[in-house]
């Protein structure tokens, strides 16, 4: 990566703001910070004046532990500081991103740093905000010191108060998934609705709280603030969810967490007072243990950030959460490049094909079966003929990658089984040739995309992992898809505990001296760490296109995600279905509530730098004309402009492709349509554009006739106007090829 090209300034001064308090560089959010009479800290919000976060107090409660008579400290640090010193700061660099949405990012902001004292317990923290324009960042440092060496946290509690029953897009918070559905209530209905928010019956939910959601949590207020709160740079710690304290945990109890026994049992805090209503408290992810962390100092938490605007279209374009990130540690970055890929895996998933290759057994022990003389099941995908013919579809259609899943022995008992030795990532079926197939692949100027579902063995995984990517430097192969399905092995761990997010980041790294990109499913909701490791392409962490084949997902999901779960990075959502009724091609009832033009949408409104076509290469076929805009679209950028947005209903935006003057718009809407009126003011004035649009037609809509739709095209300039009318559960994708 190319590091900073101008530090601006990076200078203290003790002027900016009087003690306490600070702005942001263009003044429109202020963060005030103090201690209280009982010695706790507490930060209060505001936006242009109005209120975002009330007075909000911060602390973290430490566990005993059996060592604790040897040093670790079990005192908790939520009272008793008083404030030793406060320091100001301003900084305003321009980085260049790896890959990203555009060229260059600013981080710009103000910062303010207070060191509290605990003079009882001889110790010392410090509690550092940054404050942007469009939002801020908080976390908790803890300088290594006599008193304060090794620690054990039973709960971070920070209170993030807020000042009105806002609309909220939330999932339930979960220590396991989070491929659920999001809800859309007022904060104080989170309580009631939280049952049936849940899919009980996923591979691994572990719902902790009735009034607990996950972050990357959108919210709008009542005069049409739009506030969003999440993390930054979680490595080393657990991921962070956040518990609701509304009237009724203040009238049941007066300690958080907590429900009826559907509810993952979780420990309390005990002896420090609930916050008022409205009020969302940190909850961290416990590890098999029941705690939240093993601290040593000096170290810190991640950041903590609330993000704020009075328009929507600053939630999508925010470059917070990786400002707040560590520049890139990675050295050399040539080998990392944005990616579009088609795969042996729709198929599967629909449950045409299986990523087993024989029925023979009822269960299987790696190491006791002869493969060579076991009876091939006739459904095995990932075999030889199967995988020519998605080379062949890539490489016509200049797609750089080929995923194949199920190629390696194990999958005859892979999921949910507690099985510890599942996969050994290095064995193919004898029916897939690894030389062969990857040497057909380079020679067609494709490349096959590894695959590795764990099961959540993560022993496993970690103790065959020098073997499979040396195995996977041998054949070519320079990206891997991970998976996590199923609860974690060895029992008792959570998906999103301190040490599982160790153990993604260790892959990740290890990936990196391999020269391999990481795309990890159902490991933890991204944080912006790809700014420190631009190697970690993509991660799932939501729910993806799977879902339209087990029973669907709504028409406004799309619109969702951009604002909560892409806040910390690209999703590999695997987008591009054009067959949506799954029954015209399989025995599988469920359909993909989206439009073609709808799906064309996707590869512009889910940023991400790696890009699937997911569809089978004979349904693209079907419809030629309109994949040719997945042959055209670009996955890097330069620039981005988004240009309509709105949670829930609809998204638009323009990306300029990397090193042209070539731009392509998407648009996606919810189900009840959307007009879209794009002004292309952004084009170059003095150029004039081939413009290919991609619409739905009159009558098209997700559910009734998702196949209607239209290719315009015409000569277009800058300063003109493009009014296009979006289906129900449709969208529209345009190309502006510079003449
Ligand atoms: C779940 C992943 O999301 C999916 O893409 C994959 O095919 C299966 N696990 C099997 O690894
Ligand atoms: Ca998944």
């Amino acid at each position: 990566m190319k590091k900073c090209i101008s530090l601006l300034s990076c200078l203290f001064v003790s002027l900016i703001a009087s003690a306490g308090a600070v702005k942001s560089p263009n003044g429109n959010i202020e963060l005030k910070f103090s201690v209280d009479g009982k010695g706790r800290p507490v930060y209060e919000m505001t936006y242009k004046g109005r209120e975002v976060v009330k007075p909000s107090h911060l602390g973290l409660v430490l566990a005993k532990d059996k060592h604790a008579s040897k040093g670790l400290k079990e005192t908790d640090l939520m009272e008793g500081f008083t404030l030793a010193k406060e320091e100001t700061s301003t900084f305003d660099e321009t980085w260049q991103p790896v890959w990203g949405e555009t060229k260059d990012i600013r981080n710009q902001y103000n910062e303010y740093a207070a060191t509290l004292s605990q003079p009882a317990n001889n110790r010392e923290i410090l509690i550092r905000f940054r404050v942007y324009d469009d939002g801020i960042g908080f976390r908790y440092e803890f300088p290594q010191q006599k008193e304060l060496n090794y620690f054990l946290i039973q709960e971070e509690m920070s209170e993030f108060a807020m000042a009105g029953d806002h609309m909220a897009w939330w999932l339930p918070g979960d220590y396991d998934t989070q491929e659920q559905v999001t809800q859309q209530t007022r904060i104080s209905e989170i309580r009631s609705k939280m049952k049936e928010a849940v899919n009980w019956g996923n591979s691994s939910v572990a719902v902790f709280s009735p009034t607990g959601v996950q972050t990357s949590l959108q919210m709008k207020s009542a005069d049409g603030l739009y506030i969003n709160i999440h993390e930054a740079a979680c490595l080393d710690y657990a991921t962070m969810h956040l518990e609701l304290v509304d009237a009724e945990t203040r009238a049941l109890t007066t300690q958080l967490g907590g429900g009826s026994n559907a509810y993952t049992p979780n420990p309390k805090p005990t002896g420090y007072p609930l916050p008022h209503p409205l009020t969302f408290v940190s909850h961290l992810t416990p590890d098999a243990t029941g705690l939240k962390g093993a601290m040593q100092t000096p170290c810190e938490t991640p950041w903590r950030t609330v993000m704020v605007s009075d328009d929507a279209r600053d939630m999508l374009s925010s470059n917070l959460i990786l400002n707040l990130n560590e520049p890139c540690k990675l050295e050399d970055t040539s080998w990392i490049h944005p990616t579009k890929y088609c795969g042996v895996w729709w198929e599967m998933i629909v449950g045409r094909g299986s990523w087993h290759y024989t029925n023979d057994f009822p269960s299987i022990h790696l190491d006791q079966i002869d493969w060579s003389k076991v009876t091939p099941n006739s459904t095995h995908k990932a075999n030889n003929a199967n995988v020519k013919r998605y080379i062949d579809f890539a490489a016509k259609n200049g797609l750089d990658q080929v995923l194949v899943e199920g190629w390696n022995v194990g999958w005859e008992d892979w999921a949910n089984m507690w099985k510890r030795d599942v996969f050994d990532f290095v064995t193919p079926y004898p029916d897939f040739d690894i030389k062969m197939l990857n040497e057909y692949a380079h020679s067609k100027g494709v490349k096959i995309l590894m695959h590795h579902e764990t099961s959540s063995s993560t022993q496993n995984y970690e103790r065959h992992l020098e073997d499979a990517f040396n195995l996977m430097n041998k054949y070519g192969y320079d990206a891997v898809k991970t998976g996590y399905v199923g609860d974690i092995i060895p029992r008792g761990d959570h998906h999103y505990s301190q040490s599982m997010n160790n153990h993604y980041l260790y892959v990740v790294k290890e990936a990196a001296k391999h020269h391999i990109m990481v795309n990890a499913h159902e490991a933890t909701r991204p944080t912006g760490i790809c700014r420190t490791y631009p190697n970690l392409v993509g991660n799932e962490s939501a729910r993806g296109t799977e879902y339209e084949a087990f029973g669907g997902s709504n028409p406004d999901h799309t619109c969702i995600l951009p604002f909560t779960r892409l806040q910390g990075g690209p999703m590999d959502y695997t987008p591009g279905i054009f067959v949506t009724k799954l029954s015209e091609w399989s025995n599988n009832t469920s359909w993909a509530r989206i439009t073609i033009a709808g799906s064309l949408a996707l590869y512009l409104t889910m940023y991400s730098p790696l890009q699937m076509a997911a569809d089978l290469p004979e349904n693209y076929e079907k419809f030629d004309d309109a994949f040719q805009f997945i042959r055209d679209v670009a996955c890097d950028w330069d620039d981005s402009k988004y240009l309509e947005a709105e949670p829930g209903d609809y998204i638009t935006v323009a990306r300029k492709a990397k090193g042209t003057d070539n731009w392509f718009i998407g648009g996606k809407c919810d189900e009840n349509g959307h007009s879209a009126v794009i002004k292309l003011d952004f084009l170059d004035k003095d150029k004039k554009y081939d413009c290919t649009i991609y619409a739905d037609a009159k009558d098209a809509h997700y559910e009734t006739n998702p196949q209607a739709y239209t290719i315009t095209k015409k000569v277009v300039k800058a300063g003109q106007t493009l009014k296009l009318q979006e289906a129900p559960g449709g969208g529209l994708a345009i190309s502006l090829i510079a003449k």
